[in-house]
Formats: structure tokens, sequence, C-alpha cells
């Protein structure tokens, strides 16, 4: 819906020039009445994109067109609202307060603000630090590991000074200041009623941005020995790790120029292969990649090369990876897996090899079919035909996910040439699904816990309702006691997820408190720890609809579990027959157990209990 009345709309179209908006993205060259430039949305080699200051843009080559809000909503994948507020700030023009926007919401709007603006200067702080006398070993450490002024100044890279109160000394005038700065997760506290310190001490700092380019957070490397290595900002309204990548801002030119994307896994593989030319790369920050960052890679790219590092962390993310690409996969979007020698990662292997030894690695990287049957068959012998048959079962779940039936075809068809198997075979293998026992899983140990094959072997592309459960619960360690009773009963079959609910279970009941640190530093177990972590990467749902989704949750793993004893039943009756009927008859009650609970499920909202 408009927020903003029309007259204000017309406002900003009579200020923009979207001549110098489409310029700050795409060289432009005079041309005629208009301006000529190559094509943003597709990839050209001779320009035909079109600007007319009068008439808007449009391309001959791809055909889109459109107004100077169409192009800001086009090209950074955005709505309307967020556009015309994107062109406002651009033309100086403040935002009138609109007739549905309640107090509250303009108070939000104006505290984000006050956010935005500190982090800012804060940035701008350690920026300055990193050139001051202070900050010599700073810069003497970047300049040892071969990151030099222009890298430097191009990413706004900066430096925390040791000590514990510059940015309060600074920045902290004031209660209302200090509030601020500690909800920015710039300054924090031993506990409630202590006094607050800075988070960020004697530390390199990379400055985090949002699309938007502006500044929403910071990681943080030690410069001497100690722990953690890395640091960032908190998880906030505006600090995502789950929705950020580190450098895409700076790195969105050089990827729509080049068309296509590198995901590596830390900052300092980013910046090394930045130092060397290699521009068009973000890092994920410290976490498994998301959904959320996926899509957000592609709005700006129909290409992604994944460059994981060479052990066994680098190999889990790859996975991951992978069953988040072909999760709704679309056609026309391609990506490969670059997987560097053991134990190297971008930054050593673009310092030994130079860029050009780098690019090359780029271009011998491998195609999802490829890595798919490489990782699948672990363990198997191709040459048996018991090996290939496996391998096939074990594909189902994840090519099920891929949306566009034609795409999916072709995969399967690819998977066929592979295994050197008749198509038709493969593709009938994928099409029909007994409810039997379920076929080669992949070896346990390699599957990441957030999507078990055992319970994708059932081809409908459903949710994870068990990780879901447990990300609402670690978010919300209140719903924990609230739904204690009724957690307790649940049987989870994700054998990595049941002992963390298990464990949430039992700090509940001895009204443990959940810590202050960040959920998945809890527990003293580091396997929980683990388990908390690769959850938590999921979707976060927004907070009016967490004990909707907390209801929906715990009637689909009850579900699950009422389904999956009744299969169980059922191949019991196949193996042993059932004589006097009582497996029969137990499965009936199962089976109308869970037509009750579907009919709940679809009630709307309230309607339940
Ligand atoms: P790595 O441990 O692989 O380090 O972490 P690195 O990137 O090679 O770092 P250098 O070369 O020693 O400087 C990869 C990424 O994981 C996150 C950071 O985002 C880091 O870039 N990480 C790592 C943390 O968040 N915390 C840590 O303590 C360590
Ligand atoms: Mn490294």
């Amino acid at each position: 819906m408009p927020r903003y009345p029309d007259s204000f709309i017309d406002l900003i179209r009579e200020r923009v020039d979207l001549v110098e908006l489409v310029g700050r993205q795409v060289p432009l060259k005079k041309q005629g009445n208009g301006w000529l430039g190559l094509c943003p949305f597709h990839h050209e080699k001779t320009p035909s994109f079109s600007v007319r200051p009068d008439k808007g843009y449009k391309c001959f080559g791809c055909g889109v067109g459109g107004d100077a809000f169409d192009f800001v909503m086009r090209s950074r994948g955005c709505g309307f609202n967020e556009a015309v507020e994107e062109l406002a700030s651009l033309t100086g023009l403040p935002l009138p307060r609109t007739s549905t926007e309640t107090p509250e919401e303009r108070q939000r709007v104006e505290r984000r603000q006050q956010l935005l603006e500190l982090l800012t200067m804060v940035r701008e702080f350690y920026r300055a630090a990193l050139q001051a006398p202070g900050g010599a070993s700073a810069r003497h450490y970047l300049a040892q590991r071969g990151v030099h002024a222009q890298t430097i100044q191009r990413e706004g890279l900066g430096y925390a000074p040791a000590g514990w109160n510059h940015l309060l000394d600074r920045f902290g005038g004031g209660d209302a200041a200090v509030e601020l700065l500690e909800s920015a997760g710039l300054v924090t506290r031993k506990s409630q009623g202590e006094r607050p310190y800075d988070r960020f001490r004697d530390r390199l700092i990379f400055p985090i941005h949002d699309l938007k380019g502006r500044c929403v957070g910071f990681g943080g490397r030690l410069i001497g020995p100690g722990e953690p290595k890395y640091l960032n900002s908190p998880e906030t309204e505006l600090f995502q790790k789950g929705k950020l990548l580190y450098g895409l801002e700076s790195a969105r030119e050089a990827i729509r120029r080049e068309g296509a994307a590198m995901v590596v896994e830390g900052y300092m593989d980013r910046l090394a292969l930045v130092e060397h030319g290699i521009l068009p790369v973000v890092a994920t920050l410290g976490t498994a990649l998301t959904a959320d960052h996926l899509k957000l890679l592609w709005q700006h790219t129909r290409r992604i090369h994944f460059c994981f590092d060479g052990d066994a962390a680098g190999e889990k993310a790859a996975w991951r990876a992978l069953e988040l690409y072909f999760d709704g996969l679309e056609a026309d979007r391609h990506a490969d897996f670059l997987f560097l020698p053991s134990g190297e990662d971008p930054d050593q292997l673009v310092r030994r090899e130079g860029a050009a030894g780098f690019v090359q690695r780029i271009g011998s990287a491998v195609a999802p079919v490829d890595f798919l049957v490489q990782r699948l068959s672990a363990g198997l012998h191709l040459s048996a035909p018991e090996g290939r048959a496996a391998v096939v079962h074990r594909a189902q779940p994840l090519l099920a996910k891929v949306r566009d039936p034609l795409l999916r075809e072709l995969y399967l068809e690819t998977l066929g040439q592979r295994l050197q198997l008749p198509i038709p075979w493969v593709q009938g293998a994928n099409r029909v699904h007994p409810a039997g026992p379920r076929v080669g899983q992949p070896p346990p140990q390699r599957v990441p816990v957030t999507r078990r094959a055992g319970t994708a072997a059932r081809v409908t592309r459903q949710r994870d309702h068990e990780q879901a459960l447990l990300a609402l619960l670690l978010r919300h360690p209140r719903l924990v006691s609230e739904y204690e009773e009724e957690l307790g009963r649940l049987h989870l079959e994700n054998a990595q997820l049941a002992p963390l609910l298990t464990e949430l279970i039992s700090m509940a009941s001895r009204s443990v408190r959940p810590p202050d640190h960040p959920p998945w530093a809890w527990f003293s177990n580091p396997e929980l720890n683990r388990c908390a972590q690769d959850v938590l990467a999921s979707e976060e749902v927004a907070p009016e609809q967490v004990e909707q989704e907390l209801a929906g949750c715990l009637i689909s793993v009850r579900l699950q579990a009422l389904r999956r004893e009744r299969l169980n039943l059922m191949r019991r009756i196949d193996l042993e027959g059932d004589q006097d009927h009582g497996l029969t008859a137990r499965c009936r009650a199962l089976k109308l157990e869970e037509q009750r609970m579907l009919e709940q499920k679809t009630m709307p909202p309230g309607a339940t209990g």
C-alpha cells in the first residue's frame, strides 16, 4: 500500500535527476536526446540501455523500463515505499508524516535513524583511530597481512583502540546516549546495573553495511593473540547476521559488471581477494549461509560461486549451500562450488597463487550435480548396482526441492549420465515414492542438522517443523516454561534436536534463566551449542506471529510423530502380518487422531482449544 501522498511523490519526481541516479550505477554516454549505457539488469556487451530525463529508462535488449522509483525498486530489489524513502533522502526531502502512521511507528523510525547516525559516527571514529598514532600496531598488522592503503580506504577499515571507555567518553554524554550505545551493541555490561564498557577493544574493525549502504554493525578481529578471534555486533533490529553479507554494498558494482558473485567464509578472505583485484566477493559473518542470504544474492546476479575453506567446517557449509541452492531453485540461476585444498582458505591461496591462479581455480569449480554425486556416493561403490541405486535414492529429496519441473528433469538426466544409468530409470525412481523403508541416507555425520535426509525422504517440499520449533524456543526462552508440559510430551525425530529440547526444558524447570550471551553459547555441552547455532541460522518470525507459529509447529511436530508411528506399524504389518488385527486397529486409531489434528491445524487461530 502506498504510504506517502501523491503530492510528495510528485515532489520527488520533480527533484530527482534520473541521469544522475542511474549514472551512479551505470556509466552513461550522451547520445542524441538521451544517454546510453550497458544494461544493469541483463548481461550485454553492447549498450542498449537508454535513459531519457523526461521519459524514464528503457532497455532495448531485455525490455525493462520505468521511472526513477521503478529503477530503485528494480536495482535494490525493494518495494515502492522504500524506493520513495531512498529517493527522498537522496534529494534531501524530509519524509512527511503519514496519516496511517501511529506515534509509536513514528518513534520507531526516529529511533532507528538515531541508531544509524550513531553507527556512522562510530565507524568514522574507528577509521580515524586506525590512522592515528595509537593505530600503529593495527596498521602494522594489516601491512603484514598484505592489506594496503587503497583497500583500507575502499572498505572503510578501522581500529577500535585498547581501553574500555573510548566510545562512552566520546558519545556517551547522558543516560539516553549511553542507552543508545548499548542498543546499538557498541557498549555492553557484565550484568544489569554494572558499568557499561566498549564492546570492541584493540581490534581491527570491519564495518558492515546494509543494502542501502548504511553502516549497521561491525566485525572486529583481535590484533594480538586471544579469544575470541573475531567478534561481531550482537543481533539487533538493524544487525542480523542471517540477512547481511560482508561487503555486498561495496561489491555490488563489480558483481553487476562481472555477472557473478563469489561467497567466501571470512572477512580476511574477502579482503585478500579484493586486494588482488578480485572484487565481486562477499563473506558470511561467521554463520552458516541462510535462505535470506541467497535471496539477497539472487537479486544481484544469476551466477554464484561458493568458495569454502578446505576443512571439515567448509565442507559442511558447502553442503548446506547446496541444499539451499536446490530449495526452490528456478531456471537461469547458476551456482558452482570451489573446493580449496585441505587446510587452505582463499586468503592463503590467493597470496600463494596470485589472482590469475585463483581465477583459474574458479574456472574449475564443480557443478551442483557433480558435487551432489560426489558427496552422496561417499562410501559407496559406484561400480555396483546397489551403489548407483543408493545415490539416486539419496538424491531424491534434494532434487525434489527444485521448483522448475524442466530443470528438475534436466538434473535427473545429468544424474543418469554421471552414474551411467539409463535416464528413464533415474526419472522413474524419482517419480515413484513407496512409503517403504528409507533407502540409503547420506552418512549421518556429514549431514547438517538443519535438514535431515530422513524426514526429507518424503518428497513434498515440507518445512522442517522440528527445527522451526527449536528456533522459536531459543529466540523466545519464555515459551519453554509456558509450554513446558506440552513440549515434554513431544518426540522429536531429529536425533540432534531432541537433546537440545530436553536441555531447554530442564533449564526451564530448574528456573535457570538463560545467560546473557547469545543462545548458542548457553550450554556447557559444545555439541548442543553447535546444534543451537545451526538452528538459529533459520529465518526469524515477526514478533506478533510468534505464538501462532509456535502453535503451528507443535501441531506439525506431533502430526509428524503420529505419521511416523503409523508408517512403522504399517511396515510391521507388511513384514509380520496382523493376525488378530490389533496393529490394524491401532493404525486406524492413529489415522483418526491425525485427522483430528489436521482439522485443528486448519482452523483459524483463536478457534482452537
Ligand atoms: P576463520 O577462523 O576461518 O578465520 O573464520 P579466518 O577468516 O581465516 O581469519 P584469519 O585469517 O585468521 O584472520 C572465518 C570467519 O568466521 C567468523 C568470522 O566471520 C571469520 O571471518 N568467526 C571466526 C567468528 O565469528 N568468530 C571467531 O572467533 C572466529
Ligand atoms: Mn584466514
